[in-house]
Formats: C-alpha cells, sequence, structure tokens
C-alpha cells in the first residue's frame, strides 16, 4: 500500500481496518482523502488477504461529513476541479464501497454528519458506539443531504425517521441509530473493538463466496421487479455453484447429511 496522508490501512488476520485519518479535522473528507480512499478500496478490492472489510475513523469522529473548506469552498469557482471531487467522493464511497467484494462494517466510533452517511450506509453491516452523534446536518445550513443520502436514508431509516432527521438535523446516538434502523448493533465505547471483532470473527467462518454472493444478491435484486429479480437470483445461485472454489453447498449437505456433523440450521459447515 502506498504511503497514505489521510487515511490509514491496516491487515490483522485476515481482516482490513481503514481508519479516516484526520481527527484533528475530526475526519472530514477532503478531496485528497477521496482520492486515497478510491485508490485504497480499489487495491484492497483484489487484496488476497482481505476477507473482511472494516471502516472506522481516528480520534473522536467517524467522520464530520465532506470537508467543508476543501471540499466546497475550495472548488466551488472550479467546476472541473468541483465536478472531479465529487465524481471522486462518489466512486469510493457509493459504487466501490457498495459492492466491495467482501463483507464490509462500520465501526462508528464517534462524530458522524452529512456526507459521512454515504460510507456508513453503503458498509453492509455497521457497529456503533452508544457514545457516537449522528446528524443530518446539511439542513442546519441550507443544503440538501450529501450526494445520494437523500435516496438512501429513506432505504435504510424508512420515511418517518429519514424526513425527521432530515428535516430537523437534530442529533442523535447509537442506541437510537440502532431503534432506527442506521445501524445493526450498539455497544458502549470501550466495546466497540471487541463488538467488531466478535462480528469478524462470525464472518470468517463462512465461505467468502457465498457471503460475496449474497450481498451483490441482496443490493442488485432490491431495484428489479419481481420477474427480474427471478431471473437474476437463479442465474446468480447458479453461478455460485459453479464458481465456488470451496464447492461449499455440496460440502455442507455431505457435513450434514452423511458425515452428520453440523447442523446448517445452527452454524457453518467445516471449511
Ligand atoms: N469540514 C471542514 N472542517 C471541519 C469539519 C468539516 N465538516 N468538521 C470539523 N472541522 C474542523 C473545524 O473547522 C476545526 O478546524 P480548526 O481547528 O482548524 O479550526 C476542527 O475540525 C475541529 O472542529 P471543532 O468544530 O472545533 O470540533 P468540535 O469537537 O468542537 O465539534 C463537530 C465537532 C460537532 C463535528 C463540529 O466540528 C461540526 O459541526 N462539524 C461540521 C459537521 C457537519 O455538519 N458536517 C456535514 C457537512 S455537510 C456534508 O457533509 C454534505
Amino acid at each position: 500500500m502506498p504511503a497514505y496522508e489521510c487515511i490509514t490501512v491496516e491487515n490483522e488476520s485476515r481482516v482490513t481496518t481503514v481508519t479516516l485519518n484526520r481527527p484533528r479535522k475530526r475526519n472530514a473528507m477532503s478531496p485528497q482523502l477521496n482520492d486515497e480512499m478510491l485508490d485504497a478500496l480499489t487495491r484492497l478490492s483484489s487484496d488476497p488477504e482481505t476477507d473482511v472489510l472494516v471502516l472506522t475513523g481516528a480520534g473522536e469522529s467517524f467522520s464530520a461529513g465532506m470537508d467543508l473548506k476543501e471540499y466546497f469552498r475550495e472548488t466551488e469557482d472550479d467546476p472541473v476541479l468541483s465536478e472531479r471531487t465529487k465524481w471522486t467522493m462518489r466512486e469510493w464511497s457509493y459504487s466501490r464501497l457498495r459492492f466491495f467484494p467482501r463483507v464490509t462494517i462500520a465501526a462508528v466510533n464517534g462524530w458522524c454528519f452529512g456526507g459521512a452517511f454515504m460510507p456508513l450506509i453503503s458498509c453492509d453491516l455497521a457497529i456503533a458506539a452508544d457514545e457516537a452523534r449522528f446528524g443530518l446536518s446539511e439542513v442546519n445550513w441550507g443544503i440538501l443531504p450529501g450526494g445520494l443520502v437523500t435516496r438512501d436514508i429513506a432505504l435504510s431509516l424508512g420515511y418517518r425517521d429519514a424526513l425527521y432527521y432530515a428535516l430537523t438535523g437534530k442529533t442523535f446516538g447509537g442506541q437510537r441509530a440502532r431503534e432506527i434502523g442506521l445501524v445493526n448493533e450498539s455497544v458502549p465505547r470501550a466495546e466497540l473493538d471487541d463488538a467488531v471483532r466478535e462480528l469478524t470473527t462470525t464472518l470468517l467462518a463462512l465461505n467468502p463466496y457465498a457471503l460475496r454472493a449474497t450481498k451483490e444478491a441482496l443490493r442488485h435484486s432490491a431495484t428489479m421487479d419481481y420477474e427480474q429479480a427471478t431471473d437474476y437470483l437463479g442465474a446468480k445461485a447458479a453461478q455460485l455453484a459453479r464458481s465456488d472454489p470451496e464447492r461449499g453447498r455440496a460440502q455442507g449437505l455431505s457435513q450434514f447429511l452423511d458425515t452428520k456433523e453440523f447442523k446448517p440450521g445452527l452454524g457453518a459447515y467445516r471449511r
């Protein structure tokens, strides 16, 4: 990995942790940070050592959203730079992260505002610290929720909560984020690393090809009509069966029906 300045990338036991690392600016997302995230995700998507990706923030913030100075003010008089900057942000935080070929987890350790909802919602799973503070703060200074956040909060939260928080700009904590479905779980800050570790341990025991196919199937089929989804999901299942080098389906059937060494309802087959 190159020596990045605005993010860090660490791998331990097949889990890669990417940390937004501008703590003095509350990890606000600057053009440089966005460039580095795009580069890192592009490299990591074919990294054989990465089976799970965790996204978090350094210090007391997950991210304070877009960098109001570098992302907005300093690009507003340069349409080409402005367009390029927006494209890079959308590309990493929406396309690359959402369809990252491994399961992704957002570990929301602190402040999470505005544009930070993009990477948060693009991650497959999310665990928050109870002490984290979320806010769709855009309305506080007269703009729409950033990028595709406007579209995606309605899908993640449901219309009532999405409208409430987008219209009031009120902040909420980790437990409230869990109640409204923005994160899967919220734990005290001191327990966040353990909660993430427990989740990654569960994921690492599972067939990575099945995990990838499952997230792709779920994300793509959500916007298809019934007939398209039936066809696509049938094809996706066939693709998984053919391309899985572990032949997980056959192993699972055999370990349940022949050797009787596991119960699929209660856990994963022995890999
Ligand atoms: N963009 C640029 N700089 C930022 C941002 C940001 N989004 N957030 C914080 N900073 C900078 C501050 O300007 C300050 O810089 P300085 O030390 O050079 O003066 C430094 O980070 C620390 O910020 P403080 O405000 O002093 O930190 P504090 O802990 O008191 O407050 C908080 C943290 C609540 C996150 C506050 O900084 C804040 O409200 N930030 C903006 C949050 C926001 O609304 N983001 C959404 C933007 S809209 C969008 O993303 C589409």
